[in-house]
């Protein structure tokens, strides 16, 4: 019989919850000891702006990336020596891995304009579509099909992971790093090799990943569905999408 059995129930969950917070200790150093990762940023507004910033404080080089680089300066200049500008086509070569975080309406001009230089790359698509900003058509085609299956659509030949999508960047930027239970940020992919990548990289940003599913489970974190908006542990995130611990 194991001495697990002989704990009383409010013991045996603070171990419980002890021992994960262990796991997650671990699974954070191991991550820490990996190499850092060049990270190229499409669309440093709010929300790229915000992820590119904390994974340099994290120690990954940043492009942070616009078409018109030149008014990236301050930012560049404000976030450090490891943060740097350019064009998207230079991002998109820098980067072992993109964020992606441009208006859901600008996705598909994007796909076709760097489909070449997209091959292969791990991406992390943080885009929410919205019919009053990114047109009514393709807001109803993402509702028909997912956002996860829509945004692969339009960006053939990469290794996307839906990340980043179901918080306000304000969060992001305030909870980021907190003590214990970090903030959950849930993340849907198809390529296991990138969701590796992305979990890392929510891990580095600050926060617990949790591994929704495929890019067709995506749906469950989209707007206005239960994984989206939820500012909660990764436990408790689980919990309500019913995910296993
Ligand atoms: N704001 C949030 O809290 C939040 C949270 C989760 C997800 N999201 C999603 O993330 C995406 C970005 O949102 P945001 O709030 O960060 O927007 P934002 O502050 O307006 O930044 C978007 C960036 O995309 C670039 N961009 C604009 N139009 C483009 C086009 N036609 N082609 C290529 N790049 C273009 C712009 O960069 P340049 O003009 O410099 O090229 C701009 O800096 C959206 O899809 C949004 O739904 C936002």
């Amino acid at each position: 019989m194991s001495g697990f059995r002989f704990l009383d129930g409010s013991r045996r969950s603070v171990l419980a919850a002890s021992g994960a917070l262990a796991v997650s200790a671990v699974l954070r150093s191991s991550f820490a000891q990996e190499a850092k990762l060049r990270i190229g940023v499409i669309g440093s507004g709010k929300i790229g702006g915000t992820v590119g910033r904390l994974w340099v404080k994290n120690g990954h080089p940043v492009l942070f990336s616009s078409r018109h680089p030149e008014e990236l300066v301050g930012l560049v200049k404000e976030v450090g020596p490891l943060a740097r500008a350019g064009t998207v086509a230079e991002a998109i070569a820098f980067g072992g891995a993109l964020l992606l975080a441009i208006p859901y309406g600008a996705v598909p001009e994007f796909g076709r304009d760097y489909a070449a230089a997209l091959k292969g790359k791990i991406v992390l698509d943080a885009d929410n579509a919205s019919a009053a900003r990114d047109g009514a058509e393709l807001a109803a085609e993402v509702e028909r099909d997912g956002i996860g299956v829509v945004s692969q659509r339009y960006l053939p030949g990469t290794r996307l992971v839906r990340a980043f999508n179901t918080l306000s960047y304000r969060i992001l930027a305030q909870e980021a790093n907190r003590p214990p239970p970090r903030l959950a940020i849930p993340i849907a992919g198809d390529d296991p090799e990138a969701l590796k990548v992305a979990a890392r990289l929510v891990s580095d940003a600050g926060f617990d990943p949790v591994v929704v599913g495929s890019l067709k489970d995506a749906r469950r974190i989209q707007r206005g569905n239960p994984g989206y908006g939820q500012a909660v542990s990764a436990a408790e995130l689980k919990q309500k999408l019913g995910l296993g611990p």
